[in-house]
């Protein structure tokens, strides 16, 4: 991609955040307010605290969606799981640089099986180890909040990690994604934008509240800062 061409915004609500009982109805309901993305959380207790969802869910929500499913494993060597997670229906796997023991192992996994690989870091991993991995991956996943659980604060750090990928983007010609994850809001995600990114997940600021407007009211704020 030129990196001078415009640069295209996008949404990835995580159902993180959405009432589980009604899943499928608050899904169509994201489809509907025109996102593309829906981003999902895979969390195993051990590389953070909490537990999740896994292989099923996401076999069932690809059953009914043709939402890009950008799946972000919060797993310890995910390597492990990227088969599984290909065959249930994912399009995208994220894996966390701090939970692989062979980080281009782990993406050339997810290659192999057919889909894009994202490489995530936490908010205390320095931006820089992403730099030899930049040709391995189609996205980059800034974690904004400690991963782990949904509707925490937006720690203002990440402004300044996402602008120094930005620029590592631009050094090295690459142009994957930038994706940033945890405490998005209608009321920041401005800022969030402005620094560089061009993926927002937003898990309470979609599924708390009413749906459709939230997802329609984020839509707008990315094309025009796109
Ligand atoms: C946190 C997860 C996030 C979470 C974001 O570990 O990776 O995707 O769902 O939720 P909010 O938008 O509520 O911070
Ligand atoms: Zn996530």
């Amino acid at each position: 991609m030129n990196m001078k061409a415009k640069r295209i915004n996008r949404l990835s609500p995580s159902i993180l955040a959405a009432d589980f009982n009604i899943l499928g109805e608050q899904i169509a309901k994201v489809a509907e307010a025109g996102a593309e993305f829906l981003h999902f959380d895979v969390m195993d207790g051990v590389f953070v605290p909490s537990i999740s969802f896994g292989m099923p869910v996401l076999k069932s929500i690809r059953s009914k969606t043709d939402l890009f499913l950008d799946v972000h494993l919060m797993v310890t060597e995910p390597i492990r799981y990227i088969k599984e997670f290909a065959d249930s229906g994912a399009d995208l796997i994220t894996v966390h640089y701090e939970a692989c023991k062979d980080v281009k192992a782990t993406l050339k996994a997810i290659h192999d099986a057919g889909k894009k690989a994202g490489l995530s870091i936490k908010p205390a991993t320095p931006v820089s180890v992403i730099e030899e991995f930049l040709g391995d991956v189609d996205l980059v996943l800034i974690m904004s909040v400690e991963p782990g659980f949904g509707g925490q604060k937006f720690l203002p750090d990440a402004l300044s990690r996402i602008s120094e990928t930005r620029a590592l983007f631009e050094k090295t010609g690459k142009s994957p994604l930038l994706e940033v994850d945890g405490g998005i809001t209608l009321q920041n995600v401005a800022e969030v934008l402005a620094a560089g990114a061009d993926t927002i997940v937003a898990g309470s600021a979609v599924f708390r509240g009413d749906i459709i407007k939230q997802v329609k009211d984020f839509e707008k704020i990315l094309k025009k800062r796109a």
